[in-house]
């Protein structure tokens, strides 16, 4: 997510106050930097650099070059438009009558920007922020005051924001308004401050007031005052922060991970609705449409970890939804085993980071093949983002824990956007099947809060296992693919030995690992295999082993075999994964935990795999 403060005060420089505001906030993950100061009733000064904010200190002498007692400042953390000086915030109108900064994804501003052309608006850069200075710049020139400048473009936008915002005609004051992504204000004697995030003011003052949606703010040197979306003013209570710092960049969750778990809804609506306007599925800000998904003869999906997790989950989603042949190949083999591909195949590369080496490889050997490549990929302007012929963004935002969740969950909702529009484009999902699909696609976010709101239950089991010594689990179909990522989050932050098997395969010599009291879980979200894999629980169960199950409400005949069972609520079963997987994240995290380990950097592992 990117990162907003804002400062004004009677007479202390604002510039070295925003930087260090600013340096609180780049755990959150960014690309470039920027400020814009203004020195009383004289021009903004505007300064941006690309890359870390030690570029900015640099340029403006730790901001002691920077004149002025008000400004505001931004990291940001592209998801329109490449990381770029130009794309930099902050961006300001073209006669400089408002300037702004930016947190959030603005779902229309396709349609905004045409809106604006047609008034005789131009623009600078690839980003949304723009269109949303040049809104309110627009709205501002049309009735005059910055209050219903704002309120008008509050109204107009669809999407998330936090904005802050100068205007020329105002000297010494920053307006802020918000709609899902957080701001804050807080005032200490004659200044204000306004940031995204605790942190980035917590060594100012611990009284902080929150912004809430469709509200906006105007502060003073010393005075804020609030406004709801019609202009009224209203009365806000103050809050003081008891966190320290450290738990204040984790949004007062114990670790990124479990911050990031607790993200997956956002992660997932956002993606979802980058791809899904007014519940039609719309790739073509990948550069996909109908024509090109109806010539595919077959789909390679290449990745690595969880990401070829994801590519085992999708398989199952696009064959049904799409009868397109798929096969899922990890990326380290794929590169040297001088794969046989179709002319008309896709190569599907699907990367958190846009920098693992391996998968960068096996991009670069369809590419050289002439084989048509998209990337699934959350960081904009990554290598792999930046090779592939098409690339479908994921939108979780930046991940921190080395052990992927939110990044993951999004890649899911892009793989069944994806699956979707395959099957609709080549005729085989009618429009009741569409609209359903869609529809159960939508629900995953609400569905994760709700399996969320139930984690004390699975932190209790999970602490009973903390002495494990191997865990298996067990599933067939999606099933199998969802015991994959469960596996691998179980060993890569609680180090104990895990396996996942397609449930009917453990017969085939693995079943001789079960004894008494080894942990085996079962996982059953699709109904036409819940009967098999059922069995092959009764199987371990008679050997000695202790069984939890994970299946959907309804399925309560699973008490009967299991010793402990987890739902989730019911949905599409293509779409289960989305669902299933957070139970087992959050079994990894707390068994982690129980162990004393260092859950967001485990041992041996690196966030990004650059080297092969
Ligand atoms: C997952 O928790 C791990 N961090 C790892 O398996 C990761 O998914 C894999 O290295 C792929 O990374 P990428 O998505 O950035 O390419």
């Amino acid at each position: 997510m990117c990162g907003i403060v804002g400062f004004t005060s009677i007479q202390k420089q604002a510039a070295p106050i925003l930087l260090d505001g600013l340096s609180k906030l780049e755990y959150r993950g960014y690309d470039s930097a920027g400020i814009a100061v203004r020195d009383g009733e004289k021009e903004t000064e505007i300064v941006k650099a690309k890359g870390k904010l030690s570029e900015l200190s640099q340029k403006t002498d730790e901001g002691r070059a920077v004149r002025g007692t008000c400004g505001i400042g931004h990291t940001r953390w592209a998801t329109h438009g490449e990381p770029s000086e130009t794309n930099a915030h902050p961006h300001s109108s073209d006669d400089g009558e408002v300037v702004g900064v930016h947190n959030g994804i603005i779902e229309n501003y396709k349609e905004i920007t045409e809106r604006l052309i047609r008034h005789g608006y131009s623009f600078k850069t690839q980003t949304d922020t723009e269109v949303a200075i040049k809104l309110v710049d627009y709205y501002l020139k049309k009735y005059g005051s910055p209050a219903e400048a704002i309120t008008r473009a509050m109204l107009r936008i669809r999407g998330s924001y936090a904005l802050a915002l100068m205007f020329k005609s105002c000297p010494g004051e920053i307006w802020a308004a918000r709609k899902d992504s957080p701001l804050i204000i807080g005032v200490s004697g004659q200044d204000s401050f306004i940031a995204s995030d605790v942190p980035a003011i917590l060594k100012y003052t611990r009284t902080v007031y929150y912004i809430d949606n469709l509200e906006f703010a105007k502060l003073t040197p010393g005075n804020v005052t609030f406004y709801n979306i019609e202009g009224e003013e209203i009365e806000k209570e103050s809050v003081t922060i008891e966190w320290d710092t450290e738990a204040a960049e984790k949004g007062g969750f114990e670790h990124f991970m479990l911050k990031e778990i607790h993200e997956q809804p956002t992660a997932v609506r956002d993606t979802l609705n980058s791809v899904i306007k007014d519940n039609r599925i719309d790739l073509s800000a990948a550069g996909i449409d109908d024509e090109l998904l109806k010539e595919i003869s077959r789909i390679s999906i290449v990745a690595c970890g969880s990401a070829w997790h994801v590519g085992v989950a999708a398989q199952y989603v696009i064959e049904d939804l799409a009868r397109v042949p798929v096969r899922v190949e990890l990326a380290s083999e794929f590169r040297y085993r001088d794969p046989i591909l179709e002319e008309k195949e896709l190569v599907i590369i699907i990367s958190q980071s846009g920098e693992t080496a391996d998968s960068l490889a096996a991009l670069r050997e369809a590419k050289g093949r002439g084989i048509r490549t998209l990337g699934i990929v959350n960081v904009v302007g990554s290598s792999i983002a930046r090779e592939a012929d098409n690339v479908l963004y994921t939108l979780a935002g930046p991940e921190i824990a080395v052990a992927t969740t939110k990044a993951y969950s999004a890649q899911l909702a892009a793989s069944y956007a994806l699956a979707v529009a395959l099957g609709r484009a080549r005729g085989l999902i009618d429009d009741e099947k569409y609209a359903a699909l869609i529809q159960d696609m939508l629900s995953i976010p609400e569905k994760i809060e709700k399996i969320l709101s139930d984690k004390e239950r699975i932190q209790w089991f999970a602490s009973k296992f903390a002495g494990a010594r191997d865990v298996f689990f067990i599933g067939r179909g999606i099933d199998y693919a969802i015991c994959l990522e469960g596996s691998l989050k179980m060993k890569e932050i609680s180090y104990i030995h895990s396996e996942a098997y397609a449930a009917g395969e453990l017969k085939h010599g693995t079943i001789s690992l079960i004894e008494d009291g080894i942990l085996v879980i079962g996982v059953l979200t699709q109904q036409g295999l819940y009967e098999k894999t059922v069995s092959n629980l009764v199987e371990v169960k008679s050997r000695g082993a202790y069984l939890m199950g994970l299946t959907t409400y309804g399925h309560y005949a699973i008490e009967d075999t299991v010793d402990f069972n987890i739902y989730v609520p019911k949905i599409d079963e293509h779409f289960a994964a989305s669902l299933a997987v957070v139970p087992l994240q959050l079994m990894g995290y707390y068994i982690s935990i129980a162990r004393g380990l260092d859950v967001d950097k485990p041992r041996n592992l690196a966030k990004s795999v650059t080297v092969e």
